[in-house]
C-alpha cells in the first residue's frame, strides 16, 4: 500500500552526471561554492538557484534567486514561442511563462507534454508564482499503467496541491495538498469523472488562506479548510501557505527502478509498446489552456504588488514570506541569489576571478559543463550509456521518505514516425530521442 506524496519531475538528459552534484535537506544546507539546493535536493548555481530552489535548504536565505511575483493572464499554446527549455531560462518571467524540462511538442494549437520510449516525459512550471489564488488549466491526461498526468501547484519550501491522474484510472482525477513536503497518508481524495483522456475537462484550484477548493468544470469536487488542518503539537497549520509554480508534468511512474510503491500506485510498469507508442512515439497529454488570477489581498499574505517574492526566515510560513522589489534575472548560469551578474559579459562556462567552480552544477539534472547549451541539441543520441541520476528527495522533513531518485538510461527508438503521423515536424522531436525526466517522488511504502 503506497501513497504518493509530492510528485517532483526534473529533465536528465543521458549526460546528466548528477550524481557529483553534493546532495542537500533541511539539516544539510548547500556549501558556499555551490549555495542553492535545487528542487531534487541537489547543489549548485545557475537554474539550480531559480524555480524550485529551496531557501531553507540552501546556503543562506538569499541563495535563491527572488521569485517573479504573479500575474493574471491566461496561457494558449498556439505555439511554443513562451516555453524556454530549462537550459536557456535565466529568470526573466517576461521574456518566457513556462520553463520546460523534456520534451513539450506544439499540436492543433495545443502543447503536447510527451513522454517517448526510456525518456522520463515532460514538466513546464511557470515563471511566475502564486501567492494564493486561482488556476485553471483545460486539458486531456495521458493513458496507460505507469503513466502519471500532473497539474500541481508547488511552492519552493514544498506547499503543494495538487490533481494527479494514473493512467489506469480514466474515471478519477486524485486531489491532493502537502504542508511543506510532509507526506501525509490521508490527504488524498478522488473526484470521479468521465474519461480523462478523451476528454478535455477544466480542473481549478481555488486557494485562500483559509480553504482549497478543487473544482472539476465547474462543479465543486472536494473543499479543505485551513483550520482542519492545525498541528497541535507543531502549533502551526499544515496549510499550503506560500508563493507556488503552476506545474504541468507527464512521468513515468511505472519504472522497475522506482519503488514498489509507485508502481502500484501507478498501475504497473509503463509498456513502452503500447498502441501510443505505436502510433506516435511517445505517450502525450494535451494541454490547452491555463488560466491564473493572482489572489490579489490588499495586505500580506498573498499580494501581488511587487518585483519578486523573497523568504525573510527559515521556518517557511506566509509571514516569512516577502512580496518586494527585488530582481529575478541571473546574468549567467553561474550567477546565483548572491551574485546575480557572476558571468555577465563573458562567454558562458568561462570563469574569471571569484567565480563558481567550473564543476558546479548549473542545470538540475545537467551536467556542469556547458551551461548556456540545450543539450537536446546534441549529446547522446549516441549515449546508451545513459542518464543516471541519483537525485535525493532533499527533504529531512520525514526520514521514513524514500528518496524516490532512480536512474535510467538508454535511447528511444521510433519517434520519428510517430511525429509524422501527429503532423508534427522532426526538429521538434530530436529531443524526445533520449531526453529523461528524473521524476522524484517523496513516496511512502508501507
Ligand atoms: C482513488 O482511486 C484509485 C484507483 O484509481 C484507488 O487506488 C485509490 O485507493 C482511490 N483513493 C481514494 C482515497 O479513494
Ligand atoms: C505535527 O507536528 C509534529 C512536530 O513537528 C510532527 O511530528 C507530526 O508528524 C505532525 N502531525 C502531522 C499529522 O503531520
Ligand atoms: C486580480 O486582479 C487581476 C487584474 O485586475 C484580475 O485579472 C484577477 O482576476 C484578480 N484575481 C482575483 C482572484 O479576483
Ligand atoms: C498566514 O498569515 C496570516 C497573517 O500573518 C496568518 O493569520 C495566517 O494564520 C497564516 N496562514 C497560515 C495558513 O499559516
Ligand atoms: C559578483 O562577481 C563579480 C565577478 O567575480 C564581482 O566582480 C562582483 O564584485 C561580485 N559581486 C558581489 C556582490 O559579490
Amino acid at each position: 500500500m503506497v501513497r504518493s506524496s509530492s510528485l517532483l519531475a526534473v529533465l536528465a538528459t543521458a549526460s546528466l552526471a548528477s550524481a557529483t552534484a553534493p546532495s542537500c535537506g533541511l539539516t544539510n544546507k548547500c556549501p558556499s561554492d555551490t549555495p542553492c539546493c535545487s528542487q531534487y535536493g541537489q547543489c549548485g548555481v545557475g537554474a539550480y538557484c531559480l524555480g524550485g530552489c529551496d531557501p531553507r535548504s540552501s546556503f543562506s536565505l538569499d541563495s535563491c534567486t527572488p521569485e517573479p511575483v504573479c500575474k493574471s493572464q491566461t496561457y494558449t499554446f498556439e505555439n511554443l514561442d513562451r516555453i524556454a527549455p530549462n537550459t536557456k531560462y535565466l529568470g526573466d518571467a517576461s521574456q518566457a511563462d513556462w520553463v520546460s524540462s523534456g520534451q513539450p511538442v506544439s499540436y492543433q494549437n495545443n502543447v503536447l507534454l510527451t513522454m517517448a520510449p526510456d525518456s522520463v516525459g515532460t514538466l513546464l512550471a511557470s515563471t511566475t508564482y502564486m501567492w494564493y489564488g486561482n488556476v485553471q488549466a483545460t486539458f486531456k491526461t495521458s493513458r496507460g499503467q505507469g503513466v502519471v498526468t500532473a497539474f500541481i501547484l508547488l511552492s519552493d519550501v514544498k506547499d503543494e496541491i495538487d490533481y494527479e491522474f494514473v493512467g489506469v484510472d480514466l474515471e478519477d482525477a486524485q486531489s491532493n495538498y502537502y504542508f511543506q513536503g510532509i507526506p501525509d497518508y490521508t490527504h488524498s481524495k478522488n473526484i470521479s469523472l468521465s474519461d480523462t483522456f478523451n476528454n478535455y475537462h477544466t480542473y481549478e484550484i481555488d486557494w485562500t488562506p483559509d480553504t482549497i477548493t478543487w473544482k472539476v468544470d465547474g462543479q465543486v469536487g472536494r473543499t479543505q479548510k485551513r483550520s482542519d488542518t492545525w498541528n497541535a503539537t507543531s502549533n502551526q497549520w499544515m496549510y499550503p501557505q506560500t508563493p507556488s509554480r503552476v506545474q504541468l508534468s507527464l512521468w513515468p511512474a511505472g519504472l522497475a527502478s522506482n519503488g514498489e510503491g509507485t508502481v502500484d500506485w501507478a498501475g504497473g510498469l509503463v509498456d513502452w509498446n503500447s498502441q501510443d507508442i505505436k502510433n506516435n512515439g511517445y505517450y502525450y497529454a494535451t494541454f490547452q489552456s491555463v488560466t491564473i488570477s493572482c489572489y490579489n489581498a490588499t495586505s500580506a499574505p498573498g499580494t501581488n504588488t511587487g518585483v519578486s517574492y523573497t523568504y525573510n526566515g527559515n521556518t517557511g510560513t506566509n509571514d516569512t514570506v516577502v512580496d518586494g522589489t527585488d530582481k529575478t534575472v541571473l546574468s549567467s548560469f553561474l550567477a546565483t541569489g548572491t551574485n546575480m551578474t557572476l558571468g555577465a559579459q563573458s562567454s558562458s562556462g568561462t570563469s574569471s576571478g571569484s567565480t563558481p567552480s567550473t564543476t558546479a552544477e548549473t542545470v538540475p539534472g545537467l551536467t556542469g559543463g556547458d551551461p548556456g547549451v540545450d543539450s537536446h541539441a546534441s549529446s547522446s543520441a549516441d549515449s546508451g550509456s545513459g542518464s543516471t541520476a541519483t537525485q535525493s528527495a532533499g527533504s529531512s522533513a520525514s526520514s521514513s521518505s524514500s528518496s524516490g531518485g532512480f536512474s535510467q538510461g538508454g535511447s528511444s527508438t521510433g519517434s520519428k514516425s510517430g511525429a509524422d503521423k501527429l503532423g508534427v515536424g522532426q526538429d521538434k522531436l530530436k529531443g524526445s530521442v533520449f531526453a529523461g525526466i528524473v521524476a522524484l517522488m517523496a513516496m511512502m511504502a508501507l
